[in-house]
């Protein structure tokens, strides 16, 4: 089991969850956020915290954003940053790039007053 940020997120990036994550085992990409599947010890701190609700345990995943368990182990993998297993999120383990669904997302509509 691990927990995995989908899709509210993008363009949002709140940060509230990585500085809740015991583990450190949330990393900043471009446009949102990563969990880091074998780090996260599925404290459920993250769920909590995150004020667009981006965050859902792998077992209670909506439909819709089931491709997100994917997007958040692949950021790690040799087709995205390639970073594997780091340990705990750093300056070092910080990304300008997404995963290729996450680059590829409309960005949200711009709210109008
Ligand atoms: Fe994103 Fe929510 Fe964290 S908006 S950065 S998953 S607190």
């Amino acid at each position: 089991m691990t927990y995995i940020i989908a899709s509210t997120c993008i363009d949002v990036k709140d940060g509230a969850c990585q500085e809740v994550c015991p583990v450190e085992c949330i990393y900043e990409g471009g446009r949102m956020m990563y969990i880091q599947p074998t780090e996260c010890i599925n404290c459920g701190l993250c769920l909590s915290v995150c004020p667009v609700d981006a965050i859902f345990s792998d077992e209670n995943i909506p439909e819709h954003e089931a491709g997100f368990l994917a997007v958040n182990d692949e950021f790690f993998g040799p087709a995205v940053t390639g970073w594997g297993s780091p340990g705990g999120a750093s300056r070092e383990f910080t990304a300008s790039i997404d995963h290729p669904v996450v680059a590829h997302h409309p960005a949200a509509a711009l709210a109008t007053e």
